[in-house]
């Protein structure tokens, strides 16, 4: 069974390459280059692979999602500028798709046993996301 969790967070990026000038940069990423940075609320959903325990009917129980979410997602991205606060992303372009193997990566240990992580999928808007569906812990 699967079961899913959203949270949401608002950050600004930048998605640009250093290695690039600013013509190349405008070319792939169009306005989002801009270096000064811009802001969306990121929604997140986190999807567990397990089945429910006899005795709770619950794969996992939620108040432990929630405060695995807000350790490794909310509290270390939210209200943060992205490329400058939050490592990976001062060398890694905080595409959604990047968002979402890093996400991944920091959610994955605490999924080891009963419980797998089964998918990552970061919106940056309503209608652009990006899914990942990692190697386990
Ligand atoms: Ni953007």
């Amino acid at each position: 069974m699967f079961v899913t969790r959203r949270v949401e967070f608002s950050a600004a990026h930048v998605c640009r390459r250093p290695d690039l000038d600013e013509e190349a940069n405008r070319a792939l990423y169009g306005p989002a280059a801009n270096p000064h940075g811009h802001g969306h609320n990121f929604l997140v959903e986190v999807t567990l692979e397990g089945e429910p325990d006899p005795l709770t009917g619950m794969v996992l129980d939620l108040k432990q999602l929630k405060e695995i979410l807000r350790q490794e997602v909310v509290e270390p991205m939210d209200h943060r500028f992205l490329n400058a606060e939050v490592p990976p992303f001062d060398r890694v372009v905080p595409t959604p798709e990047n968002l979402a193997v890093e996400i991944w990566r920091r959610l994955t240990p605490h999924f080891n046993g009963r419980v797998r992580l089964h998918a990552v999928r970061v919106y940056e808007t309503e209608d652009l996301w990006a899914d990942y569906f990692g190697e386990s812990a």
